[in-house]
Order: structure tokens, then sequence, then C-alpha cells
């Protein structure tokens, strides 16, 4: 009812102004020109919401720009622009972790190592991380660099300018961004049992209303647009879990991940994995997340079904790490024996998963960041997106390999040392 009004009063204030200043005569300015320019975007443009109910191209662009030579004074809308009309949506998408996205790219070390293309340009990791609203330090540094299209987060599931609500709500909207190498829940998901009954549903073999969960059936419950579960990216979480080796393993895995030093000290990385909230804190707060989902199983399966099916998932995380873990020792060892040199933008003498794949580092690093980064999130992620091929050949089976040619490359290179001590 509220946001009823406010369109009344929105749409009134349009009116008003359209009166005023010319405003609808404006729009048509807008559209008429842009009718030869930009034809299909025009036309995406007519079949919205937005266009139906007024929402004209100056709206979200503002009109300092209404003539070919003054393109560059189209301005482009954040995510406060839509707030205007859409601050439910707005104030969800706050809260969630979509709106960590930018941060976090922004917190690896890589990202200021890479090509600024990829970044900030977003043909890589900036094509997927532009979800967050940006600070203005932030969108200065942008600005400062010439990269005027990342300014909105809002038009990354219901892309511009339908805008529409049901492509949002299609799983294919979530695909772009969660699929490959190191979060592959697209291919997972489209391959398990939930997928393929969607998209039996989708082509009509199984009826309009057969149970099928999409993506954000099960991760934006009813409408929301704030996202969180509780173990996220990282699959780590304090306190640390009760089972003795299960911690002392997760804590090698903090070690790698530099949120640690060497030592198990805390580093100013943990700051950051706090800041940008990559990992639940409290006991309470990652209950509170499991809770949430198995009220989601609830709706098609029994609750001990689904409780059980996400503890077995939680087991394959414990499991993933007696290997992970197992494997960091061996590289750690090399760097402590000094058969493996601190590389110079290393903080410690022991692995850095967050430097990735660094020109010119050793080959036995590199195997062993594929299999945290590759390979530990496929068993894990696949335990929970109900995909055994994923959980097992492409997930667990690829990480025992991985522990097995790291033992033996280390081998290798401590022979090798000796050999070369001896001459
Ligand atoms: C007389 C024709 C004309 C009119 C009127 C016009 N535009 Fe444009 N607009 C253009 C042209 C030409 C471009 C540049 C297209 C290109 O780069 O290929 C452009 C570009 C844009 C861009 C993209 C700018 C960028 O940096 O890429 C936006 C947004 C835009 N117009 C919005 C509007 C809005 C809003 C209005 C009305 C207030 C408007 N236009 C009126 C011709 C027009
Ligand atoms: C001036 C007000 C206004 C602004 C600004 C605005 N919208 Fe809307 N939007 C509307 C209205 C009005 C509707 C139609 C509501 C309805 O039918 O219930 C709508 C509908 C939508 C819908 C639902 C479409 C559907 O298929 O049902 C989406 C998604 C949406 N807007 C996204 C955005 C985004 C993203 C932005 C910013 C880039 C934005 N809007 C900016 C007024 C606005
Ligand atoms: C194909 C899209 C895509 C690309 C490319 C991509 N990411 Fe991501 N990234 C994601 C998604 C999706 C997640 C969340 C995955 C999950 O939770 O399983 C994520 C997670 C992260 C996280 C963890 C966030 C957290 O809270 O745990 C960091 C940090 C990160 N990415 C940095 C990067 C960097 C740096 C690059 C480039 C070297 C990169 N990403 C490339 C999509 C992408
Ligand atoms: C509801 C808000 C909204 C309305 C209304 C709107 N746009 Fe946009 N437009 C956006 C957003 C969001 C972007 C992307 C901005 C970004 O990511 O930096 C964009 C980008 C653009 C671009 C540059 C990007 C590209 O794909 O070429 C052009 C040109 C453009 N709009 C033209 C128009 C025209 C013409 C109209 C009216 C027919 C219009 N817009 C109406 C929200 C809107
Ligand atoms: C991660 C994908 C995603 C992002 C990012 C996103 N949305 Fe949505 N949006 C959705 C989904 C899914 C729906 C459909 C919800 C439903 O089923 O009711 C939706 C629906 C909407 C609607 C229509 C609501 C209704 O009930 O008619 C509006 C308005 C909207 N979003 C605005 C926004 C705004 C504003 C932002 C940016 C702050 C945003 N969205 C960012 C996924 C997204
Ligand atoms: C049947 C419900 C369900 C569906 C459908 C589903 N997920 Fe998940 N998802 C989960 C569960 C359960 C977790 C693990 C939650 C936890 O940490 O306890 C999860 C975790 C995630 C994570 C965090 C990292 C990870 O993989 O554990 C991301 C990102 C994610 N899902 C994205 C998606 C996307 C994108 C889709 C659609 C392509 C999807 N999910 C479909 C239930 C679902
Ligand atoms: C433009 C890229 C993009 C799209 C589209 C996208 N996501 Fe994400 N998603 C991300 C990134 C980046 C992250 C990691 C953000 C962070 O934690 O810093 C993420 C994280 C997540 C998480 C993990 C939350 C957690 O607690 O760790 C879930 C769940 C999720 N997305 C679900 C969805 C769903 C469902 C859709 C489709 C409706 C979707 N996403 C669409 C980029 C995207
Ligand atoms: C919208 C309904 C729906 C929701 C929500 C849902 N499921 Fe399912 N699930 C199904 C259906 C239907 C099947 C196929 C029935 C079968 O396998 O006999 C299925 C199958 C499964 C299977 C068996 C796959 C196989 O190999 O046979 C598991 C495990 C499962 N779901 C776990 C979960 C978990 C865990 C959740 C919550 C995170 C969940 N489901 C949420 C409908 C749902």
């Amino acid at each position: 009812m509220k946001r009823a009004l406010r369109y009344c009063f929105v749409s009134l204030v349009i009116l008003v102004l359209g009166v005023g200043t010319g405003f609808a005569e404006e729009g048509e300015v807008c559209v008429r020109c842009h009718k030869a320019v930009t034809p299909l975007m025009v036309k995406d443009w007519q079949s919205s919401k937005h266009s139906e109910n007024d929402v004209i191209c100056s709206v979200c662009h503002g009109s300092k720009h209404k003539s070919k030579k003054t393109a560059h004074l189209a301005e482009m809308p954040t995510e406060a622009t839509c707030a205007e009309c859409h601050e439910e949506q707005f104030d969800q998408f706050a809260k969630g972790k979509h709106n960590f996205g930018w941060t976090a790219m922004n917190a690896l070390p890589v990202t200021h190592l890479e090509p600024d293309e990829l970044m900030e340009g977003g043909k890589g990791c900036g094509g997927c991380h532009n979800m967050g609203i940006k600070s203005e330090a932030q969108k200065k540094e942008l600005r400062e660099k010439d990269y005027t299209y990342r300014t909105n987060s809002c038009d990354e599931c219901h892309t511009r300018h339908t805008f529409s609500k049901k492509e949002a709500q299609d799983p294919k909207a979530c695909q772009q961004c969660h699929m490959g190498f190191d979060h592959p829940q697209w291919e997972m998901y489209e391959s398990s049992k939930h997928g393929e009954r969607y998209a039996m549903k989708e082509i009509g073999r199984l009826p309009k209303d057969a149970a099928a969960p999409t993506c954000q059936f099960c991760h934006l419950p009813k409408g929301t647009h704030a996202n969180r579960v509780a173990w996220g990216f990282l699959a780590v979480r304090l306190p640390l879990p009760e089972d003795k080796q299960w911690a002392e393993d997760q804590t090698t895995i903090l070690k790698a991940l530099g949120v640690l030093d060497p030592e198990g000290k805390p580093t100013a990385r943990l700051d950051i994995v706090k800041a940008a909230d990559m990992a639940r804190l409290t006991e309470e707060d990652w209950k509170n997340e499991r809770e949430k989902m198995i009220k989601r199983c609830k709706k098609c399966h029994s609750e001990n079904y689904a409780r059980e099916e996400l503890e077995r998932g939680d087991r394959m995380i414990q499991r993933a790490d007696r290997l992970m873990a197992q494997a960091i020792n061996i590289v750690a060892d090399l760097y402590k024996d000094g058969i493996l040199k601190k590389p110079d933008n290393y903080s410690y003498a022991y692995p850095d998963f967050l430097h990735f794949y660094r020109t010119g580092g050793s080959h036995i690093e590199q195997v062993l960041l594929k299999m945290y980064l590759k390979h530990r999130m496929r068993t894990y992620q696949a335990g929970f997106h109900v995909n055994p091929d994923y959980a097992y050949w492409y997930g667990w089976a690829a990480m025992t390999k991985d522990l097995g040619q790291i033992t033996e490359m280390a081998e290798d290179l401590r022979f090798k040392a000796q050999f070369q001590e001896k001459k």
C-alpha cells in the first residue's frame, strides 16, 4: 500500500513537472531521436513497466544532453536513482551479500596487479563483481580512469532497458556470474534433479505447478533482495568447528588465505574479511542462515530430510578440508626449509591463495591454488547443490589427484635441492 501510494505520488510529480516544465515533451525528444540512434534499446524501454508508468529516459539520465554533440553529458544512474522509487528493494539489496561484490574484489592484492580492463573495465573480475553500491572514493576512481558504465548493480538481474521482473525470476539471470572455474553453481543446478525439473516444467513436460526450486526460490525467498548463506564462498567460519582436527585444518586454510599469519595470529586481512562480511563470525549468525534455508527446503521435503542433507554437505567441507590442509602443510614446509623462496609481494614465507596465479609462481603452488579454488569449491558446493558428478569427479577425486601430485612434486624439489647442495 505504502508503495502504491508512492508510485501515485511519483506519477503525480512527473505529471505536474511535465505540465509545468515541458518534461513530458522532453521525454518525447529523447525517444524520438533515439529511435534512430539506438532503435532496439528504445523498443526495450517501450516494452517495460517504466514506459507504461512514464518513467522516461531523462528520469534516469537527466536532461543535460539533448543533441548529438552533448552525449557525454548524459548521466548514468546509480542505485540511488532506482531507490527514489524502489526503496524497499534498495534497502534489502544494501543489506545482502551482493552489496559487497565490488569491495571484495578490490580487497584482493591481485586486483591491483592485473590489467584495469579486466577490473574497472568489466572484462574480467569486474564483469561479475559490479555488484554493490559504490562509495564516493570508488566512484571517483572509476571516473578518473574513464570507466563510465559501471555505476549500477540493479540492472545485473533485470537488465536494462526492459527491467523485467520475469527475467530476474529465471535462474538464467544468475548464470553469467555463478558459473565456471570457482563457483559453477549454474552448471551444478542445471544438471541436478532440481534444475532438470525446472527445465521440464518450462517446456511443459511437467505440470505448471510442479515443485521445482529455482536459485531465487532458495536464495532470494519471497522476492527479497538480501542474499546470504551460512558458509559463504570461503566455507570457513568462527567460532571454529568443535571437532579438533577440523578446527586445525580450517586454521591451516585461514593461514593460506593470509587471514592468520604462519604462527596463527590474526593479520590485517581478518579485518577485511570482517568488513566485507566474507564469513559468519558467530554461531548464531551461522545457525540463523542455516535455519532460513531449511525453511525453504521444507516447502517440498520433510525437515529431517533437509537437515540431514545439509549436514552431510557440512561433513563434505570437513573432509575436503582434511585433504586441503595436508597439501598446504606440504608446501608450507618447503618454504620453512628454504626450498621455496618467499616471493617479494608475499607478506610471509607461506602459501598465499589471494595472490592467485602469480607470474613466475612455482608450479607446485599453482596446483595448490587450483586444488583450493577449483576443486575444494566444487566438492562442497556440489554437496549443497545436489550434484553427484561435481561432488565426486570434479571435486573430491580431483582433490585427491592434486594431493598426490603435490606430494610427488615436493619430493622432487627436495631431491633437487639436496643434489644442488652436494654440487
Ligand atoms: C538529436 C538526437 C538526440 C537527442 C534529442 C537525445 N540523444 Fe541521447 N544520444 C544521441 C547520440 C547520437 C548519442 C551517442 C550515441 C553513440 O555513442 O553511438 C546519444 C547518447 C546517449 C546516451 C549514452 C551516453 C554514453 O555515454 O554512452 C544516453 C544515456 C542518452 N543519449 C540519453 C538521452 C536522453 C535521456 C535524452 C533526452 C533528455 C537524449 N538522449 C536525447 C542522440 C540524441
Ligand atoms: C520515477 C520512478 C522510478 C524510477 C526512478 C525507477 N523505477 Fe522501476 N518502476 C517504477 C514503476 C512505477 C514501476 C511499475 C510498478 C508496478 O507496475 O507495480 C517500476 C517497475 C520496475 C520493475 C518491475 C518490472 C516488472 O516486470 O514488473 C523493475 C525490475 C524496476 N522497476 C527496476 C528499476 C531499476 C533497476 C531502476 C533504476 C535503474 C528503476 N526501476 C528506476 C518506477 C521507477
Ligand atoms: C564469472 C564471474 C566472476 C569472475 C570473472 C570473478 N568472480 Fe569473484 N566471485 C563471483 C561470484 C559469483 C562469487 C560468489 C561465489 C560463491 O559464493 O560461491 C565470487 C566471490 C569472490 C570473492 C569472495 C567474496 C566473499 O565474500 O567470500 C572474492 C574476494 C572474489 N570473488 C574476487 C574475485 C577476483 C579478484 C576476481 C578476478 C581475479 C574474480 N573474483 C573473478 C563471480 C566472479
Ligand atoms: C529506469 C532507469 C532508466 C531509464 C528510464 C532509461 N535508462 Fe538508459 N540506462 C539505465 C542504466 C541503469 C544504464 C547503465 C548505467 C551503468 O551501468 O552505468 C543505462 C544506460 C544507457 C545507455 C548507455 C549504455 C548502452 O547500453 O549503450 C544508453 C545509450 C541509454 N541508457 C539510453 C537510454 C534511453 C534512450 C532511454 C529512454 C528510451 C533510457 N536510457 C531510459 C537506466 C535507465
Ligand atoms: C541478484 C539479482 C537481482 C539484483 C541484483 C536486483 N534484483 Fe530486483 N529483482 C530480482 C528478482 C529475482 C525479482 C523478482 C522478485 C519476485 O519474485 O517477486 C526482482 C524484482 C524487482 C522489482 C519488482 C518488485 C515487484 O514485486 O514488483 C523491483 C522494483 C526491483 N527488483 C528493483 C531492484 C533494484 C532497485 C535493484 C538494485 C538496488 C535490484 N532490483 C537488483 C533480482 C535482482
Ligand atoms: C534447493 C535450494 C537451492 C537451489 C535451487 C540453489 N541453491 Fe545455492 N545454495 C543452497 C544451499 C543449501 C547452499 C549452502 C548453504 C550453506 O552455506 O549452508 C547454497 C549455497 C550457494 C552459494 C554459496 C556458495 C556455495 O555454493 O555453497 C551460492 C553462491 C549459491 N548457492 C548460488 C546459487 C545459484 C546461482 C543457484 C542457481 C543456479 C543456486 N544457488 C541454486 C541451496 C540452493
Ligand atoms: C553480475 C554478477 C552476478 C549475478 C547476475 C548474480 N550474482 Fe550472486 N554473487 C555475485 C558476486 C560477485 C557474489 C559475491 C559477493 C561477495 O560476497 O562479495 C555473489 C554472491 C552470491 C551468493 C552468496 C551469498 C553468501 O552468503 O556468500 C548467493 C547465494 C548469490 N550470489 C545468489 C545469486 C542469485 C540467486 C542470482 C540470480 C537471481 C545471482 N546471485 C546473480 C555476482 C552475481
Ligand atoms: C520447490 C520444491 C523443492 C525445494 C524447495 C527443494 N527441493 Fe529438493 N527436490 C525437489 C524435487 C521435486 C526433487 C525430485 C524428487 C526425487 O528426487 O525423487 C528433489 C530432489 C532432491 C534431492 C534428491 C536428488 C536425487 O539425487 O534423487 C535432494 C538431496 C534434495 N532435493 C535436497 C534438497 C534440499 C537440501 C533443499 C533445500 C536446500 C531442497 N531439496 C529444496 C523439490 C524441492
